[in-house]
């Protein structure tokens, strides 16, 4: 049997604790890497959505049963919708009548929105269940999966409700990206380009000469990609568990992002292609702030994401009074991560509102 210590991990360091591993593997393999991470071979519940259910479901059910355990597999149906209070209600049912205990492990098998979800029932069913994370989007795979933020969406706003849960394992299979719908794949792009931007110049690099292999999913590219771009997250995590200061870098793009999905209505377009636009009004900004960055190169970069038409009849003042409702403009003012030059992000909220309008007519510009 491979052991732990032979295959590809990162480790997500949490203040003096000795963290958890990001254990990269085959997905047959994960019930084997629990027992290694010392979770209790026994009862578990897989939360898990229709989309992933059908090409795995069966095949984690199996594995875990091969190897001694009892699974419980919820499955609920795909999307961003699915993060409600609602269907939190019907986790914590199922798996509280079925019968768990504190050392029953919640494993998210899934995108970001199950990551969530079933992150946040970990977190709050018997005041804590041990979590393990199963990315199967490569949004989830290089982002979401990793650092422990939980929650699901308010009618007032996404995210709203939720706590930091950090999870025994994070358990990845970059070929369950085989079955990844396109857009999905656009999406999660957009972060690893992200990743990209606000970490170091050979990743930029890299991701620049290689995007065409890894946009047609080439096995080697995908790995690897998957696996630096996964290192940005963590190591940005593990300088700050709680969110207090550098985990803001992975805003880039962002407060732009958020203002775009809420202005055009949640799921009109997804968050990856959100954060595409608004890393084009990232760059915009930063330029305006910075001679040494290389603009032309970034922006060449991110313009590859492709994007859907945006609605026509979007004013950007409707952006901007999205923008100052996010949760994350604090008393008032937003803050904003620029660039100083590829890969050296920095904060400010010292930025005029007329260069925020068209640092958004730059980013809508479709060429
Ligand atoms: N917790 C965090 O730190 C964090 C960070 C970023 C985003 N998020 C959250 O993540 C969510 C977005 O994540 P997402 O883009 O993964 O969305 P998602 O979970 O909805 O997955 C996207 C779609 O792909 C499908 N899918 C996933 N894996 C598949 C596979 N291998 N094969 C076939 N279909 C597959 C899903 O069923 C879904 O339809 C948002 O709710 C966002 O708020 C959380």
């Amino acid at each position: 049997m491979t052991m732990l210590s032979d295959r590809k991990s990162l480790r997500v360091r949490l203040g003096g604790s000795a963290g958890y591993p990001v254990v990269f593997g085959n997905l047959d393999l994960l019930p084997s890497t629990l027992r290694e991470v010392g979770l209790r071979v026994g009862r578990c519940v897989v939360v898990t959505d229709r989309n992933v259910a059908d090409p795995y479901g069966i095949r984690v059910d199996k594995a875990f049963q091969g190897d001694g355990w009892e699974p419980l597999v919820l499955t609920l149906p795909a999307g961003e919708t699915t993060k409600t209070p609602q269907h939190l209600h019907a986790v914590y049912e199922a798996a509280l009548k079925w019968g768990i205990d504190r050392r029953t492990p919640v494993i998210a098998l899934g995108g970001g929105v199950i990551g969530d979800l079933a992150g946040f029932a970990a977190a709050t069913l018997l005041r804590g269940l041990p979590l393990v994370q199963v990315p199967t989007s490569l949004l989830a795979q290089v982002d979401a999966s990793i650092g422990g933020k939980t929650g699901i969406n308010h009618e007032v706003g996404k995210n709203l409700v939720g706590a930091f849960h950090q999870p025994e394992l994070v358990y990845t299979d970059p070929d369950t990206l085989a079955t990844l719908p396109p857009r999905e794949w656009i999406s999660g792009t957009a972060e690893l380009i992200k990743h990209a931007l606000i970490s170091d110049r050979r990743l930029f690099e890299q991701v620049q000469q290689e995007l065409p292999q890894f946009a047609r999913r080439q096995t080697s590219v995908v790995h690897d990609f998957v696996f630096r771009s996964a290192a940005v997250k963590v190591d940005i995590v593990s300088r700050d568990v709680k969110e207090k200061n550098v985990r803001a870098y992975l805003n880039f793009g962002h407060t732009f992002g958020h203002a775009l999905e809420k202005a055009s209505g949640y799921g009109t377009i997804t968050h990856g292609e959100a954060v595409a636009i608004g890393m084009r009004a990232a760059l915009y900004l930063s330029r305006r702030f910075s001679t040494k960055l290389e603009h032309a190169r970034a922006e060449a970069l991110v313009r590859q994401i492709p994007v859907p038409p945006i609605p026509a009849d979007l004013a950007i003042g409707e952006l901007m009074r999205a923008m100052q409702s996010d949760k994350k403009a604090e008393a008032g003012r937003l803050n904003f991560v620029l660039l100083r030059k590829i890969g050296e992000p920095y904060v400010t909220s010292d930025v005029a509102l007329t260069d925020v309008e068209a640092a958004w007519r730059h980013a809508l510009m479709p060429v």
